[in-house]
């Protein structure tokens, strides 16, 4: 069920519900999440030391709106008492809405059926609704319908393991005003310490039969709306339901209620009808100019657009909050961002929801006071971002893999250039983008230090694997801070007086681009491959043909001390730096690489199989690719991690697009103009997909005969396909043949952690197999 209920759950980036059912039970872990709404909670240390952080912030279950009990003659609707004679849930990702129908049999042996949608609105990002019938089969029967709001809901086996964490987070909202009237009812609660007001309305339109009654009543914890009326055989009553939520750690108890009040004014005036309206408007807009179309494989092609779909639900309505690792799909993580926002997530809205993206930069950019204590905290000059917050402060009390994973604050750089190049929004470089560049440049420069021979060396960081640490010259860092220097100081350069502002001077700009120019990559002559950081390939390798597949993933079952001392690899690193910096490294160079690297790579991380794809695609591994690409995309679909009921994995879910984009489109976009090498793996027919670039929108064509680049939108768009320059321009598609990249022996991987091979189910559709899909989800 938990499983069930991440898959279907529904966001807008504001206000999240995971698919609990109306009736509130049975569940798996019922969810409902406002983003920014969290509680502090300790992190005491057995051993302290300095800097390290104190407290941590978990997101919390807010007041429940989604519950709709039934009782049908005396008996509660509930799934495991009576007979369930159908039951189906469907998510539509053209309209944005969850159904659910359902045909039920009490013990005493009447039968009801119930249909209910749910949404998550996409422009009222207040609001959420809930169209809620129940019919009659036999009867009459006498109905009560009692529609909800419940804060402090239990959650099953308390808030996890920990006690002291359960302890604040079991009841984490203390009542401050209840009301209700008519069809209305509002809550209003703070969080203990984290001082957050949280305020939850329902209203209501009710349809039944004549003589209906309704009773409203409110408590500290509890909103109800009761509804009751007998129904004859084919009668139905019918409940739209409309919950709203505002919340505001600054504003005061009547501004947080009245604005909840105001949201649900304007959802009742547009009704239900409008609301699915304007979701099906606002998706169709989205899919026009998102969706990515593969020819050859159904199921990988619901898996993608169910990914771009929770995408988009991430991020969309985000607005100057973050975008959390599970989006507000679950507690996975507490709810914390980490650099998979900046490094997956971003990349893909850059160029389907570009607003969103301004958004989600711009709350790394209020967070910004804080990253400057953290930084002078370290003894470090600009910022260090957090490994992982909510609201901006570090809550990583593992350091190795924390605090020194400084590259977090290249991937914001890189993040930013890459926003600012695609949009040309220079407003927001020069508002925003230029201090987030500047304050990162400075905390790198202040990092490393020039050596004897001139080269800049960082020293003491962990990269993306996270089964290496505080290393020395992590290749991915250096060519990532080595960019962040030299943005900033283009960046500067193109804004002076702004730069000035920030107290940049031409000094400070020529010490950036001298740290650029002499930054130090290392490579291992002998091998003629790149060490992920100095020394890499001195170690011992890592014992795989003796490590049993039980034993995976090796963190949960292996000392940091060996992982750290070994050459195994949890999720790319060496090889995403030959993603974002391919610029740096020679084909011949990737090829080997990629090779050496496959070899040690385990994949413990769900970060790693869309990287890996992108590079398998491009040293011409398409099967291999093919294979990652499936891997990414279907990692909640199939629970490969085993973990999908805290919530999706958002970033694999952006690197499955990832993957489809740069990897099979060769999609880079290292400098000003969009680069494209295409190619296809022979499961595949026809990948089309399409991008907003400035004013334009281009779409992709690909087939194994060649690429179709049209323009959409907008007059002209240069381009390069295959290294050749191109300029696409409005009513005249530009087809070029496809370059077969040279056949090359497919690479090994650990024993036991090869990527499945992908059979693809073409056209499978009406009744065949749809891959490999579990029972429950298939029976969903
Ligand atoms: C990965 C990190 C990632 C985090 C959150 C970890 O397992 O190693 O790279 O940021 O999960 O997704």
């Amino acid at each position: 069920m938990a499983r069930a209920e991440s898959v279907f759950a529904l966001s807008n980036g504001h206000v999240g519900l995971r698919a609990n059912l109306d009736e509130g039970e049975p569940h798996g872990l019922p969810g409902t999440y406002l983003n920014g709404v969290f509680e502090l909670r300790p992190l005491p240390y057995g051993e302290g030391g300095y800097g390290y952080p104190e407290s941590s912030q978990s997101v919390i279950n807010v007041t429940n709106g989604k519950i709709i009990r039934l009782l049908v003659d005396d008996e509660p609707f509930d799934l495991r008492y009576g007979e369930l004679r159908s039951h189906r849930r469907s998510l539509d990702f053209r309209d944005g809405l969850l159904r659910r129908e359902a045909e039920w049999t009490s013990p005493a042996g009447r039968t009801v059926k119930v249909r209910s949608t749910r949404l998550v609105s996409l422009t009222q990002r207040a609001v959420a609704a809930v169209e809620y019938e129940v019919e009659a089969v036999d009867g009459p029967v006498r109905i009560v319908l009692q529609s909800e709001l419940v804060a402090n809901e239990q959650l099953p086996g308390g808030a996890g393991g920990d006690p002291r964490a359960a302890a604040v987070l079991e009841a984490p909202l203390i009542a401050e005003a209840h009301h209700a009237l008519n069809s209305k009812a509002v809550l209003v609660h703070r969080t203990r310490f984290s001082g957050i007001r949280v305020a939850a309305g329902m209203d209501h339109i009710i349809e039944g039969p004549e003589g209906f009654e309704s009773t409203v009543e409110s408590h500290e914890d509890q909103g109800r709306v009761s509804v009751t009326t007998v129904l004859r055989p084919g009668e139905r009553l019918k409940v739209v339901k409309f919950i709203a939520y505002g919340w505001s750690a600054t504003r005061s108890l009547p501004a947080v209620r009245d604005q909840v009040e105001a949201a649900l004014t304007a959802a009742r005036y547009t009704g239900w009808d409008g609301l699915v309206a304007e979701q099906s408007s606002y998706l169709k807009d989205f899919w026009d100019s998102s969706d990515i179309e593969i020819d050859g494989d159904v199921e990988l092609q619901q898996a993608v657009r169910f990914a771009i779909f929770h995408v988009l639900q991430a991020g969309a309505r985000s607005e100057e909050r973050a975008i959390p690792a599970k989006g507000l799909t679950g507690p996975g993580y507490d709810g914390h961002s980490f650099w998979d926002t900046e490094t997956f997530v971003l990349p893909v809205l850059t160029y389907c929801l570009p607003g969103a993206v301004n958004q989600a930069l711009r709350w790394r950019h209020t967070t910004l006071p804080l990253a400057r204590e953290r930084a002078g905290q370290l003894g470090l000059a600009g910022a260090v971002f957090p490994w992982r917050t909510i609201r901006g402060e570090e809550c990583s009390g593992y350091w190795p893999a924390g605090t020194a994973a400084f590259h977090i604050g290249a991937d914001i750089a890189s993040a930013v250039v890459r926003y600012v190049r695609a949009t040309g929004d220079v407003a927001f470089e020069k508002e925003y983008g230029l201090e987030l560049l500047v304050e990162t440049a400075r905390m790198w420069r202040s990092l490393g230090h020039h050596d004897a021979e001139g080269q800049f060396r960082i020293e003491g960081v962990t990269g993306p694997d996270e089964y290496s640490a505080v290393a020395d010259n992590n290749v991915f860092t250096n060519l990532m801070a080595q960019s962040n220097l030299r943005n900033a100081a283009e960046a500067a350069t193109r804004h002076q007086p702004e730069a000035a502002a920030l107290g940049v001077d031409t000094e400070e700009m020529a010490a950036w681009r001298d740290a650029a120019g002499a930054m130090f990559i290392p490579y291992d002559e002998k091998l003629g491959v790149h060490p992920q950081a100095d020394g890499f390939t001195d170690h011992q390798f890592w014992d795989f043909e003796g490590t049993p597949p039980e034993k995976y993933p090796l963190l949960l079952h292996f000392p940091y001390f060996d992982l750290y001392r070994k050459q195994v690899v949890k999720q790319a690193d060496l090889v995403l730096a030959m993603q974002l910096r391919g610029d740096a490294f020679t084909d011949e160079q990737k090829a080997r690489n990629f090779a050496y690297y496959e070899r040690l790579t385990v994949r413990d991380s769900s970060l790693s199989a869309c990287t890996q794809a992108v590079i398998a695609a491009e040293v011409g591994q398409l099967d291999l690719a093919y294979d990652y690409t499936a891997e990414a995309a279907m990692m909640d679909l199939h629970d490969l991690g085993g973990n999908t009921r805290d919530g999706l994995h958002m970033a694999s879910l952006a690197g499955a697009c990832i993957a489809l984009v740069a990897g099979f489109g060769g999609l880079r976009d290292h400098n000003g103009t969009l680069a494209f090498r295409p190619r296809l793996p022979s499961g595949l027919r026809r990948l089309t997909f399409s991008m907003q670039i400035r004013k334009c929108l281009l779409e992709v064509r690909i087939t194994h005969a060649g690429t179709t680049y049209t323009l959409r939108r907008g007059e002209a768009l240069p381009l390069t396909h295959e290294g050749e320059d191109l300029v696409v321009r409005a009513g005249t598609p530009v087809t070029r043949p496809i370059v077969k990249p040279p056949a090359q022996e497919r690479c090994g991987q650990p024993p036991g952690r090869e990527p499945a091979r992908r059979q693809p189910h073409a056209g499978v559709a009406g009744g065949g197999k749809v891959g490999s899909a579990p029972d429950h989800l298939a029976a969903e």
